[in-house]
């Protein structure tokens, strides 16, 4: 239809991305094959019996945590700095076809150092792959270094301390700081001492909250972690003036349509706060979050909130805007996405 046509020419910006969330079944059985990784016996978990039963398995998470055990197992596949040059090429490819102009990538380094994949491995693998593919398609991006908020401060400071270590934070390898994994049980002060130091060194900072976690993770984040953005945020609804301090500052929200609905956390996108958000001038973009595990690429999301939502054209106008608005591209970069 002509609306579909428009949303996919829509320049788009992707800011909720999980790049190792963009392993597909198929990929993740050629890999383990390849690198000789075991995965868990079909005997005690029928899903791993083909990377068919994996992606029908795939349709029946009950949970974020239901999720992250999957998500877990599957990147343990990933093991030169080649698979994940090729994860992420892969990835900006279908994300140029998408309409996609600019990315803003997370990876998870401590899901990978804690199995004994050098950090300097993955970062190797994805800054080739993001420069082939600026190259190749024009696409732009950046990537966002996410703590698991299920493993402790100390493990999450270790790997700051690398990354600042190799300069990565002042010479533009990676952008940010993210958190990501479990939310419930796991407030953002527990990470506040490493979102002092980012924000005191100019370091671009978000989180993951309000997915799972009630109104009061998002509020804990803006207020003790100091993020610019985040992740999510469905659940701030239930705060109106937080919901009102969050369209006064512009702080960028990264929903994720149909993520929240295959992790239950509403039960269609049609009760998405969307209507809210721009009825109030919430900023918000819209994003695929794991492709690979929630059955679509960030267009299938657009067309996911055009169906239940009907919006018009200037309604995606300004969401689109929005987006470039909030994106941690230069002011260069953001005049000829505009
Ligand atoms: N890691 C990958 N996807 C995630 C999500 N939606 N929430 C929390 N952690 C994640
Ligand atoms: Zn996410």
């Amino acid at each position: 239809s002509s609306i579909h046509q428009f949303l996919h020419e829509l320049p788009k910006c992707e800011h909720h991305l999980h790049i190792e969330g963009s392993l597909s079944p198929n990929l993740l059985f050629r890999l383990a094959s390849v690198n000789k990784v075991s995965l868990p016996d079909p005997s005690s978990d029928p899903s791993f019996e083909s990377p068919e039963a994996l992606t029908s398995r795939y349709e029946r998470f009950t949970s974020l945590d239901d999720f992250l055990h999957y998500y877990f197992i599957g990147m343990s596949v990933l093991i030169t700095a080649s698979d994940f040059e090729s994860l992420a090429y892969e990835y900006f490819a279908r994300a140029h076809a998408d309409g996609v102009q600019h990315a803003e990538v997370f990876f998870d380094p401590q899901a990978h150092t804690q199995r004994g994949i050098a950090y300097t491995t993955v970062v190797s693998g994805l800054t080739a792959a993001q420069k082939r593919a600026e190259k190749d398609f024009g696409i732009t991006s950046k990537f966002i270094l996410c703590f698991l908020r299920h493993l402790s401060a100390t493990d999450a400071e270790v790997t700051y301390q690398e990354a600042v270590a190799l300069g990565h934070f002042s010479d533009g390898t990676i952008a940010g700081i993210g958190l990501d994994s479990s939310e419930v049980g796991f407030p953002p002060e527990i990470f506040r001492e490493i979102y002092a130091s980012a924000k005191q060194a100019g370091i671009r900072r978000t989180a993951h909250a309000g997915e799972e976690g009630d109104a009061s993770y998002v509020q804990r984040s803006l207020d003790i972690c100091h993020t610019e953005r985040i992740d999510h945020g469905i659940r701030l609804v239930e705060d109106e003036a937080l919901v009102k301090r969050i369209a006064k500052d512009r702080t960028l929200i990264t929903m994720c349509p149909l993520s929240n609905v295959r992790l239950r956390c509403v039960s269609k996108v049609a009760d998405l706060p969307i209507r809210r958000f721009l009825d109030e001038g919430v900023r918000f973009s819209i994003n695929s979050d794991d492709p690979a595990y929630f059955g679509g690429y960030i267009l299938d999301n657009y067309c996911a909130v055009q169906e239940a939502f009907g919006l018009s054209i200037k309604e995606w106008k300004y969401i689109a805007d929005g987006a470039i608005e909030g994106s941690w591209c230069d002011d260069e970069r953001k005049k000829v996405l505009l």
